[in-house]
């Protein structure tokens, strides 16, 4: 069984990020892949703190438990689909924050992205790219790029185009051939 987590990449309250991630594991999940297990990992479950930064006392043991939660979660999956939004030409501080914590957990894992913003997100995923490098997460080519203009309305309903459907299933083609690959590096 391979396991692919669709990590929503978004803490903001209000964000879009939960229609596009609900879209990306129904989306997924219809395919009916063979031996393929599809799970959200919401960001905003792990109350992370910055990395490094001085947590209060009393809320040490809760800081840990994220901590650890977070990084035994990503462990688990064999591949990875990243939800990540654009802010200001790159992906997210939250994300950035949350993916400083791994390195082991996530090296020789594959990884796609999908992404939105006025240019798609197009801008988020390059960054991400070179994030992932430096942790030996192995991206594939096909993204899925949702416009905040002409795939939402009022720039927050999630009313996706159907072309995107082709990206979307060729990403996932690709993530799933990487992902059972890279099993056997590890
Ligand atoms: C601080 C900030 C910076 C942003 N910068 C960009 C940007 O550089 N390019 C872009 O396409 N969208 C940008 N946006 C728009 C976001 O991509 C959009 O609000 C998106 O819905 C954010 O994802 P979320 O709703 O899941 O949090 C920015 C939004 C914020 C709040």
């Amino acid at each position: 069984m391979l396991k692919i987590g669709i990590v929503l990449g978004s803490v903001r309250q209000g964000r879009n990020a939960e229609a596009v991630a609900n879209w990306t594991l129904d989306f997924a999940k219809k395919r009916n892949d063979a031996d393929v297990e599809y799970e959200i990992v919401d960001l905003a479950n792990y109350n992370l703190p910055f990395l490094g930064a001085a947590v209060p006392e009393a809320q040490q043991a809760e800081a840990e438990k994220a901590i650890k939660g977070w990084s035994e979660k990503m462990a688990s999956y064999d591949g990875y689909i990243f939800v990540a939004p654009e802010y200001n030409h790159a992906v997210g501080g939250a994300l950035k924050n949350a993916l400083d914590y791994l390195n082991p957990e996530v090296n020789n894992k594959a990884a796609g992205f999908v992404g939105y913003g006025s240019l798609g997100g197009v801008r988020a995923h390059e960054n991400l790219r070179l994030i992932l490098g430096e942790l030996q997460v192995a991206d594939v080519r096909t993204a899925v790029t949702f416009s905040l203009m002409t795939d939402f309305e009022n720039m927050s309903v999630f009313k996706p185009a159907d072309y995107h459907e082709a990206n979307a299933n060729e990403m996932l083609d690709q993530v799933i051939a990487w992902s059972r690959v890279l099993k056997t590096v590890r």
